[in-house]
């Protein structure tokens, strides 16, 4: 197992064009790459951070996987992608280990050569190995203004904490680290570490309402938020109030509704 990091979040959209304008429009992130794959019937566009990347992905004609997760789900998170020094190995691996699998072997993606593991064996979230090439340019988020330059944490929303972090700590190599349970915030939470980022498990407690909760009632287990690191919490939700976003619980840093970003349920934090 050679995964080191969270290389991209991958967010499906019905067009990249106007969900750039919340990524680089409004946050000021960099276009890295904008690139159709012809063969898989998808257009993605990749904003770097400083640790990971965000990676839209429209789709260019119908019956393709992301038409149909789109027609599905409609647009927001659709997978995680961890980066691996040896994707050939780590997909072998996951396989052996009774995963279902998406790609046995590695093919070529749009960050070098790839392979997915399908939901069903990860509590809802797809799974992405990439192996990067040697001479992949290596970019960053902002360097100043008021959007975001590194992705903190990426929470899942699950049914119960335990087994998925001990499934995902020996499958993955995370490591686990602060526990949380939180009534005013009706949820219990668990973060694992891979390289500089965290992945948190988040449950709701019983009676809990709100977002939480409701994304498990009607999609299940899954991607539920993306917290993304800023210089100044304060600067930045003021700056976002401004735009006329809705930005809520700004003493926590600042909840964002899906609503602005085409599906993408973020949170702000300063490191
Ligand atoms: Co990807």
């Amino acid at each position: 197992m050679a995964l080191t990091r969270i290389h991209h979040i991958g967010i499906a959209v019905h067009d990249a064009d106007k969900t750039a304008e919340v990524w680089r429009d409004t946050f000021g992130l960099e276009t890295a790459l904008d690139m159709e794959l012809e063969s898989q019937g998808v257009r993605g566009v990749i904003f770097p951070l400083d640790n990971c990347e965000i990676e839209l992905l429209q789709p260019t004609r119908g019956e393709t996987g992301i038409a149909k997760y789109l027609e599905t789900n409609g647009e927001g998170f659709h997978h995680i992608c961890f980066e691996s020094t040896d994707v050939a190995t780590d997909l072998i691996a996951a396989k052996e280990s009774g995963m279902r699998m998406i790609d046995e072997e590695p093919r070529v993606g749009l960050t070098g050569m790839i392979g997915f593991i399908h939901p069903r064996s990860n509590h809802g979230v797809l799974i992405e190995y990439a192996q990067p090439p040697d001479d992949a340019p290596q970019h960053s988020g902002p360097t100043s203004g008021p959007g975001p330059h590194a992705l903190h944490h990426m929470t899942m929303a699950v049914n119960d904490i335990a087994p998925v972090q001990s499934e995902w700590t020996e499958r993955y190599r995370l490591t686990p680290g602060r526990y949380l349970e939180s009534e005013a915030l009706g949820l219990e939470a668990q973060f694992l570490g891979l390289g500089p980022t965290d992945i948190e498990l988040v449950r709701p407690l019983p009676g809990s309402g709100g977002p939480l909760p409701r994304k498990l009632e009607t999609s299940g287990e899954g991607m539920f938020m993306l917290a993304l690191t800023v210089r100044d919490a304060g600067a930045s939700v003021a700056y976002l109030r401004g735009q006329g976003w809705t930005v809520t619980d700004a003493n926590a840093g600042g909840f964002i509704s899906p609503k602005h970003t085409h599906g993408a349920r973020l949170r702000l934090s300063e490191a």
